[in-house]
């Protein structure tokens, strides 16, 4: 085993020599000239004048080293009770149709092809076919709602959308056509072509000129060969959320990215060509664009793409179903997924009727782990159960137990240390240090990693603005933590106006502004509540306008079909008080952090600069009447 403490040192002082030697494992068409190009900007680059195709190293490569008859991919889906498995063979055959499909409706390197999708094995088709065109994806989740996939089609421009008739959840079928009608009505560029990929529970009536049946265009269609292109030109925009409704288009370049997720498969996991890994989440997340898509492919690895939850598909045994089913020897999901299983299985009955033996650690991200969790999951596996955390931006762990590295000593609530390539340091506001043990900024010492966003999409200036500006040299992670004497990192809140429920990360600022849209509020803010399943759940409080005599119940029922229906289902938008007042400081900066602390019982100061403190203990009332606020 090699010393984590070695290696770590050697990336942050020879960064050259280190992800130089990992980017040999991959397939060049041509060499780069730098491995770190630091005077690029905004940020410094990876790999530049390299060329190389993702598409070409996750799955062309293992067909020519000879494993074309491994599994490349399962796909299992307990909604529909299918199951498939696509060889590296099958996988290059399909990928190949799929972008000649593409080809002819004129998709090049650098287009964009937005792809709203169920997790079926179409989608992860689509994002590679779309790779090795050269062209840029942009996967969208599908449990956005229209408006939310017209502000990304505004955004991206892409010439073709690849979607589906509908998407399948435990309790109904999700309609996606209705959906990217409405949002192609709504948003000023319009997509040259729509590709509908039928599915037997639903009908898509096709706009004639416009959409395609997928396998119409597939079987028409002329196998393509991969197109290399720059290793610093993207790869995908993977839209998430920042402080407004206006969602950040992350940037994900294509030499670095393959460079460092490949790395992860070894050195984070310990997975190797021919191990089965399992992302239990959705391509439409960051998760499922590392984790399901290409990073065990990358690696040779078979991976699962599950169409289906952690329970009631059919019940809490579903993940132990997959795992001994499959030869599982990786787990990565996050907390929310293991306390809905403990929640309905608390003792673990239904893990004792499946072999899991083939199954060597457990990965949790997405959302802080709390410890509680992690002793269930490590108590009723007796597997490792490693924290790791990151986020969309990076794209692979910031840190993590690196157990092909070297397994270190698990400290519950911690993600554990830095990983290769990460100068994560801690600094007050004013940009001091802070010594162990101290709550401070998270921030990255420049540069970050390969992988790591590049730019946001369009809009260097709001890249420098949200990451770089805050203090010079360094990148802003949005999170606050400390270090501990052991060099461990502790994750511990947002210091923006991100949210974390079950682990898919929303905007409040988003949600207030769909409130305010409502013509009888006057005021709003939306905070993130503690809950015990999804770990936060937004909350909206509402002043409603002078003269407006309103049952309140009626309103607050019209303002959580308004955000269903402008941001989607996944916000989980259910919460509604209504107030006289909000509290805010002299200046009008509404309080969300002193009524985050009372709506979960944790003792707070009130602010100096508060206006009226008397409006706390107004606050304190309604969100004990609505079941917060207690202890
Ligand atoms: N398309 C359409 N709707 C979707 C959707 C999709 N792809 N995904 C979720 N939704 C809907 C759900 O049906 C639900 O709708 P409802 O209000 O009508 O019930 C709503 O969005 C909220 O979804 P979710 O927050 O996932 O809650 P849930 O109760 O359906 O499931 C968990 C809770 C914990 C079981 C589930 O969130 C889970 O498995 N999470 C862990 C894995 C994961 O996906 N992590 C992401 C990053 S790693
Ligand atoms: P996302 O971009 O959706 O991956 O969300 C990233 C954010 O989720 C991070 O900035 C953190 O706030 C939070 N997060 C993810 N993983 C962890 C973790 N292991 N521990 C604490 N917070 C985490």
């Amino acid at each position: 085993m090699a010393n984590y403490e070695a290696l770590y040192r050697e990336s942050l002082n020879d960064p050259d020599k280190f992800w130089g030697e990992a980017a040999a494992a991959l397939h060049w068409e041509k060499p780069w000239d730098k491995v770190l190009d630091s005077d690029a900007r905004p940020a410094p680059r990876w790999f530049t004048g390299g060329r190389i195709n993702t598409c070409y190293n996750a799955v062309d490569r293992h067909v020519a080293a000879g494993r074309g008859a491994q599994a490349a991919l399962i796909y299992d889906s307990p909604v529909t009770g299918q199951q498939r498995t696509y060889t590296y063979d099958d996988l290059k055959n399909e990928v190949a149709a799929f972008a000649g499909a593409l080809r002819a409706q004129g998709v090049n390197a650098g287009d964009r092809v937005l792809i709203y999708m169920p997790m079926i094995p179409e989608a992860a088709i689509a994002m590679l076919a779309t790779a090795r065109l050269g062209a840029v994806h942009s996967v969208v989740f599908g449990g956005f709602a229209a408006n939310e996939l017209a502000t990304r089609i505004n955004d991206a421009k892409p010439k073709v959308i690849v979607s589906a008739s509908c998407g399948i959840e435990p309790n109904r079928v999700v309609v996606y056509k209705p959906l990217l009608d409405a949002a192609i009505d709504q948003s000023v560029h319009k997509p040259s072509a729509c590709i509908i990929k039928a599915r037997p529970q639903a009908e898509a009536p096709l706009v004639a000129g416009r959409d395609l049946d997928w396998d119409a265009v597939v079987a028409e269609a002329q196998p393509t060969e991969c197109v290399a292109v720059e290793a610093t030109d993207p790869l995908y925009i993977l839209y998430t959320s920042g402080t407004t409704g206006q969602p950040k288009g992350v940037v994900r370049d294509n030499g670095g990215h393959a460079v460092a997720i490949h790395w992860t498969m070894k050195n984070v996991y310990n997975v190797k060509a021919g191990d089965v890994y399992w992302a239990a989440s959705d391509v439409g997340w960051v998760v499922g664009h590392s984790y399901i898509v290409y990073g065990p492919l990358l690696a040779g690895c078979t991976t699962i793409m599950y169409e289906g939850k952690p329970v009631g598909t059919p019940d809490p045994g579903a993940f132990w179903r997959v795992i001994s089913e499959h030869g599982v020897k990786v787990l990565f999901t996050a907390p929310t997924a293991f306390r809905a299983i403990k929640k309905e299985d608390p003792n673990g009955d239904h893990l004792k009727k499946y072999d899991l033996s083939c199954m060597d650690a457990l990965f949790l991200a997405g959302e802080r782990c709390d410890p509680d969790t992690l002793f269930w999951a490590r108590d009723k596996l007796q597997k490792p159960v490693v924290d790791h955390w990151w986020q969309t931006e990076t794209g692979w762990a910031i840190a993590s137990n690196p157990l092909g590295i070297e397994p270190m000593e698990i400290k519950p609530g911690s993600p554990t240390v830095a990983m290769p390539g990460y100068d994560v340091r801690i600094l007050s506001e004013e940009g001091d240090e802070m010594p162990d043990g101290e709550m401070g900024n998270i921030v990255i010492k420049l540069p970050m990693p390969p992988s790591c966003l590049p730019t946001l999409w369009g809009n260097d200036q709001r890249f420098i603005d949200s990451y770089l500006s805050k203090y010079k040299g360094y990148y802003l992670t949005g999170d606050a933590g400390y270090r501990d004497a052991d060099g461990y990192l502790w994750i511990m809140s947002r210091t923006d106006d991100v949210i974390n429920v079950a682990g898919h990360r929303l905007s409040t600022g988003a949600m207030e502004e769909v409130l305010a849209g409502h013509p009888d509020v006057a005021e709003c803010a939306v905070i993130g509540v503690a809950d015990a399943l999804k770990g936060q759940m937004p909350l909206g409080l509402i002043v409603l306008k002078a003269g407006v005599n309103r049952d309140d119940k009626d309103v607050a029922s019209e303002l959580v079909k308004r955000v269903r229906d402008q941001i989607g289902p996944v916000a989980a938008f259910k919460l509604v008080g209504v107030v006289k007042r909000l509290p805010k400081t002299r200046s009008g900066k509404i309080l969300r952090g002193t009524m985050v602390k009372i709506a979960d019982g944790e003792s707070y100061k009130v602010p100096a600069t508060i206006d009226d403190p008397v409006i706390l203990d107004e606050i304190r009332g309604t969100l004990q009447a609505m079941g917060y606020a207690r202890g």
